[in-house]
C-alpha cells in the first residue's frame, strides 16, 4: 500500500487551529441547536478550518459566478485516484458512478433499485439513526442484525437475519456501515468477503456507506466493499462530505459494481440534478489536493482518542470506551454509571455538554452515547471535566 503515513504530511493540526468564539460564530446545526452554554459534541461537524485547496475551490468558483448547474466527472475521477492511492483498488470505474445529492439521498436511490415496498432492509445495529429513519421513510422494512459484543459484524446474526429476511420472498437488502458509525470498526477484508457470501447465498443486495472510509487511521486498512470476492453484485455511496467537513455542500458518488452496473443505470437522471455544482467542486478539491490537510486531521484524531481514552479513564473510569480505527466519533458505554437509558441527557441537563443520545441507534443504543471527538483538546477535556461533574451531580454510581 502506497499510503502517506499521517506524521509526515507537515500540515498543522486542524483540530487545534480555532477557538470557541471563532466557533460559536458558525450557523450550522452543531452550533444553533442548544444554548451558549452547552458545549457541542454531537452532530458529526468537525471544529477544523477547511482544506485550503477546498478554500481555493469555492473562492474561485464565487469570484466566477461559476454557480450554476453541474456538469462532467472530474468528482468521479478524483476519487478513483483517491481510491487507487490511498486503499490500492484500482476497480473504482467512473462509467460505473453517478453524482447523488449526498450519501443518505444516494442510500435511499439504491434501496429503490435493488428492493420493493415493504421489503427488509438489514442493518447493523447500533448504527447511524438516519438508516433507521430513512429506510422506514422509505416504505421499506428494518430489519436488525445487532453488532457482537466485540462491535464486530457477528456473521452468524448476519446469516439468521437474511435468512428470516428472505423466507417469504420479496427482495431484501443489507444496509452496510464501513467503516462504522457509531463504533468506529472498521470491517476486515475477511469479514466483508463473507458477508458478500452471505448475501449472494440468500440473494440479499448490498448497499455500502463508505462516507467515513477515508477517516481510517494508521495501519489499520480500509477494504472497499466493492473489491472484495464477491462485491461485484454491491452498490456503494462515498463522498469527501465527512473527511473534510463538507456536509452543507451537498454531494456524493454512487458506485456499482460491475454486476451492479446495470442497476445504477435504472437510476433516474434527474436524481443527478440534485446535488450542488460548488460542493462538487469543493469535494473534488479535497480529493484531488487535500489529503496533506486529511492526513494532519488523522494524526490529530489520533491524538484524540488517546487523550479521550485517558481523560474517562481518569475522571470516569467506569464509562467503557473502545477507541475504534476509524472515524471521529466515540462510543461511549455508560451503563455501569447508572444514568438510566438516555445518559446524554443527564449529560446535557447536569453538565451543560451535548452528546448524541444512543437511543435512535437501534439494539444496543440504551445506556449509551456518542461523543463527536473532532474537538480541540481543550473541548475534549472540558467536555469530560462536565461529564464527570454531571455524574457526581446526579449522585450517581461508579463516576
Ligand atoms: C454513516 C453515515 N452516512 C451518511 C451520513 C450523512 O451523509 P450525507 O450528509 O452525505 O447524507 C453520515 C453523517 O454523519 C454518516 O455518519
Amino acid at each position: 500500500m502506497t499510503r502517506i503515513p499521517h506524521e509526515t504530511s507537515g500540515e498543522p493540526n486542524p483540530l487545534n487551529a480555532l477557538g470557541l468564539d471563532r466557533l460559536r460564530r458558525r450557523s450550522s446545526m452543531k452550533w444553533r441547536t442548544y444554548p451558549e452554554d452547552v458545549l457541542p459534541l454531537w452532530v458529526a461537524e468537525m471544529d477544523v478550518p477547511l482544506a485550503e485547496p477546498v478554500v481555493r475551490a469555492v473562492t474561485e468558483a464565487m469570484e466566477l459566478g461559476d454557480t450554476g448547474y453541474p456538469a462532467g466527472s472530474a468528482y468521479a475521477e478524483a476519487l478513483a485516484a483517491f481510491a487507487g492511492k490511498r486503499w490500492d483498488w484500482h476497480g473504482l470505474a467512473v462509467e460505473r458512478t453517478a453524482i447523488v445529492p449526498d450519501v443518505m439521498l444516494g442510500v435511499v436511490e439504491m434501496l429503490k433499485l435493488v428492493t420493493g415496498h415493504g421489503d427488509p432492509v438489514v442493518v447493523n445495529s447500533p448504527v447511524y439513526p438516519p438508516f433507521h429513519d430513512f429506510v422506514r421513510h422509505l416504505g421499506r422494512r428494518v430489519a436488525e442484525a445487532p453488532l457482537g459484543a466485540d462491535a464486530r459484524i457477528d456473521l452468524d446474526v448476519l446469516q439468521d437475519t437474511f435468512r428470516r429476511a428472505t423466507a417469504h420472498g420479496g427482495r431484501a437488502a443489507f444496509l452496510l456501515c464501513s467503516p462504522h458509525n457509531p463504533t468506529g470498526t472498521v470491517h476486515t477484508a475477511e469479514e466483508l468477503t463473507a458477508v458478500a457470501a452471505l448475501a449472494e447465498r440468500y440473494g440479499v443486495r448490498v448497499v455500502a456507506d463508505e462516507i467515513h472510509a477515508p477517516l481510517v487511521v494508521g495501519d489499520t486498512r480500509f477494504v472497499p466493499f466493492l473489491s472484495v470476492p464477491g462485491g461485484e453484485r454491491g452498490l456503494s455511496l462515498m463522498s469527501a462530505s465527512k473527511a473534510w467537513n463538507l456536509a452543507g455542500l451537498k454531494a456524493a458518488v454512487a458506485v456499482a459494481g460491475p454486476g451492479a452496473a446495470e442497476d445504477l443505470a435504472r437510476m433516474p437522471e434527474e436524481v443527478g440534478h440534485g446535488p450542488s455544482h460548488v460542493g462538487i467542486l469543493a469535494h473534488t478539491a479535497a480529493l484531488r489536493d487535500g489529503t496533506a490537510w486529511l492526513d494532519a486531521l488523522l494524526a490529530g484524531l489520533d491524538a484524540n482518542r488517546r487523550l479521550l481514552a485517558g481523560l474517562l479513564a481518569d475522571r470516569m473510569p467506569a464509562v467503557r470506551y473502545r477507541p475504534g480505527d476509524a472515524t471521529y466519533l466515540a462510543w461511549l458505554d455508560c451503563r455501569a454509571l447508572g444514568l438510566g437509558d438516555d445518559p446524554a441527557q443527564v449529560f446535557l441537563d447536569h453538565g451543560r455538554v451535548a452528546l448524541t443520545s444512543g437511543l435512535p441507534f437501534g439494539t444496543g443504543g440504551a445506556g449509551h452515547a456518542r461523543l463527536n471527538l473532532a474537538a480541540s483538546a481543550e473541548v475534549l477535556t472540558e467536555a469530560v471535566r462536565r461529564m464527570a461533574a454531571a455524574v457526581e451531580e446526579t449522585g450517581a454510581v461508579g463516576g
